[in-house]
């Protein structure tokens, strides 16, 4: 890896976090990964899939290590995700081969409380910030909440359920609600409105996660700041917490490779980006990137598969103009 650039995080006023796995611990990733970045998140090995794909049956090899390697190298860890519409058995909405219907929403709130105590208990004082329930809201629906089978069979009451017991689980740890698209008028309302009602309610909603998958053209620092203003009124932490810029702005261009000017493009959003980040840092207590390169981000497979480097290193771990737009944006091209 190159050793003569600087530390990313070094270049900001929060936590730096990524997106990781236990490949990218290893070799040059693990290098370039403590090298540049304070914090991290599993990309896929906390989710619930991942820990309990039979009821009471959990897995946390690749979770275990994830942590161990955290707390070894003094990185801050976000938990991914407790509660999410993806990636989730079937078995969790199933009893044996019925579908469960909202009768069943005992039974159902009682398997995500049994899932959430036993993850949150297991890694209590090691994770600073847990992503409780994931991409909740659907601003095309009425009530803006999306119609998922954690709603239609309990309506609110998952999401109540999963912050009271993850708090009670680790008062300590910071939760958070994530979502995707919280930078355009509507979502960003539909999520406020929710926030709001569930505080006063008393429950225990920390923070605001906005996920920030952009692209180069639709990365409207703007429209980022009228968010994080937004939310500012509530009091509650906001973190960025799976920034990526993809090359493109539809769902079929393909590149064979990636123009300079492109890439150059993308550099400038990543500055834009921070710029806001910076102006914000004492609402902001983390930002984090989608993937330690882009050898390993998850846009190069959807919605299609082809070449799509959204990150601010390369296949081979070079800094692209993306790391400059954070580092240092007067070496831009
Ligand atoms: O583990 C299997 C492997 O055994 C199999 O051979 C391979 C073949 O396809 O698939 C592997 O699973 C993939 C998994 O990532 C691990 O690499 C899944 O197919 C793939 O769908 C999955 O994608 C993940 C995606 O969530 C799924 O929803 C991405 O890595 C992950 O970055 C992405 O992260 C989400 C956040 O959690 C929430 N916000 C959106 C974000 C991007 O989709």
């Amino acid at each position: 890896i190159q050793t003569d650039i600087p530390s990313l995080k070094d270049t900001v006023p929060f936590t730096l976090g990524v997106a990781f796995n236990r490949a990218q611990t290893l070799g040059e990733h693990g290098q370039l990964l403590l090298r540049h970045y304070g914090g991290v998140t599993p990309g896929n090995d906390m989710k619930w899939d991942a820990t309990e794909p039979e009821e009471g049956r959990f897995t946390f090899t690749e979770a275990d290590y994830l942590v161990n390697y955290a707390a070894e190298h003094d990185l801050k860890f976000r938990g991914h995700t407790l509660a999410w519409h993806s990636q989730t058995p079937d078995w969790v909405f199933k009893d044996g081969d019925r579908d469960l219907t909202p009768a069943d929403r005992a039974l159902l709130l009682q398997r995500l409380e049994n899932h959430i105590r036993t993850l949150v208990t297991r890694y209590k004082g090691k994770i600073a910030a847990w992503d409780v329930v994931n991409e909740v809201i659907d601003e095309n629906q009425p009530d803006g909440m999306r119609r998922s089978k954690w709603f239609e069979i309990t309506g609110l009451d998952y999401i109540r359920t999963a912050f009271r017991v993850a708090h009670e689980a680790d008062p300590g740890a910071t939760l958070f609600i994530n979502d995707y698209n919280t930078e355009w008028p509507r979502k960003r309302e539909a999520l406020y409105d929710l926030v709001r009602k569930l505080r006063a309610e008393g429950v225990p909603i920390d923070g605001v996660g906005h996920q920030l998958h952009v692209n180069i053209e639709q990365a409207p620092a703007s429209n980022v700041e009228d968010t994080i203003e937004r939310f500012a009124a509530l009091g509650v932490d906001q973190q960025i917490t799976e920034l990526d810029v993809s090359v493109y702005t539809d769902f079929v261009s393909t590149y064979d490779t990636v123009p300079q000017d492109v890439l150059a493009e993308q550099g400038y959003r990543y500055k834009e980006l921070f710029d806001v980040f910076r102006r914000h840092a004492s609402q902001i207590s983390s930002v984090t990137v989608w993937g330690v390169a882009d050898d390993g981000t998850w846009l190069s497979s959807f919605p299609i598969t082809r070449l799509n480097p959204p990150l601010p290193f390369d296949d081979e771990l070079q800094a692209k103009p993306a790391y400059w737009g954070i580092a240092d944006p007067s070496k831009l091209p």
